[in-house]
């Protein structure tokens, strides 16, 4: 059975401070790992980062890579970049780039190439909108999401991370139940199977108001190997219990 990851998405959020307790408290919550966990931090954290966590069992990654090697491209950070600072992840087409940046379906898969280039892991978040599963577009939103970025990086699609973000479950409180997550994540791995990739060692994340009470349920179904956490990682007690949940 592949290990299982939780990674924690802090968004903009933290400071030398409070990154500096919230990383501290995670170091020495966690004795040895059984399943993967990394935080993705705002980009000028990276140093401080990776320098409170080399050493750990944990990662760190990136909440965006430019589409662009480098050059004129004023306040982008190239996938080089994020491979000085000792990278592992980098969390792509999350839907609040996807809304509030305007990122296309082919802008995401190119920010996933950049990264997979550098030996970066991709976290290519897919998720309708409340709108989208009303109508009952659900499966025709997260397949062509995901249809991009493989057709894109067809031979390397073994070496990314997927994660079902449903847009209507982040930062509402409304976590999708465990069968509607399920019954995405399968659709997602069989789209993944016949792209010709392994999909059974492809972790597929969920997230969206993953917390601590919700957690073990969630990653209780077959399809769903680990989460992408926002404000819960936020809080080292409710992270660590969400990590528990996993092993
Ligand atoms: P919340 O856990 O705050 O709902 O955020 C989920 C998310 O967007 C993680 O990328």
């Amino acid at each position: 059975m592949k290990k299982r990851l939780i990674v924690g998405n802090w968004k903009m959020n933290g400071s030398l401070a409070a990154n500096r307790a919230l990383l501290e408290a995670l170091r020495s919550g966690l004795d040895s790992l059984r399943c993967a966990v990394a935080v993705c931090v705002p980009a000028p954290y990276l140093a401080q980062t990776s320098q409170l966590l080399s050493g750990s069992d944990m990662a760190w990654g990136a909440q965006d890579v430019s589409a662009h090697e480098a050059g004129a491209y004023t306040g982008e950070v190239s996938a080089a970049m994020l491979k000085e600072f000792g990278v592992r992840y980098c969390i792509v087409g999350h839907s609040e780039r996807r809304q509030y940046h305007s990122e296309a379906d082919g802008l995401v898969a190119a920010k996933a190439q950049r990264a997979l280039e550098l030996g970066i892991t991709p976290i290519v978040c897919v998720g309708e909108t409340l709108a989208e599963r009303d109508a009952g577009r659900t499966e025709a939103t997260v397949t062509r999401q995901l249809a991009a970025v493989i057709e894109e990086n067809a031979p390397r699609t073994a070496d990314i991370v997927v994660a079902y973000e449903p847009v209507w479950a982040i930062g509402t409180g409304q976590t999708a139940t465990p069968q509607q997550a399920q019954h995405v994540h399968a659709l997602l791995r069989a789209q993944l199977g016949a792209a010709g990739g392994d999909a059974a060692q492809i972790a597929i994340l969920y997230g969206g108001s993953m917390n601590a009470g919700n957690a073990a349920e969630l990653l209780a179904q077959p399809d769903i190997d680990g989460g992408l956490i926002g404000g819960a990682s936020l809080r080292a007690p409710d992270f660590l219990k969400i990590i528990a949940a996993a092993l």
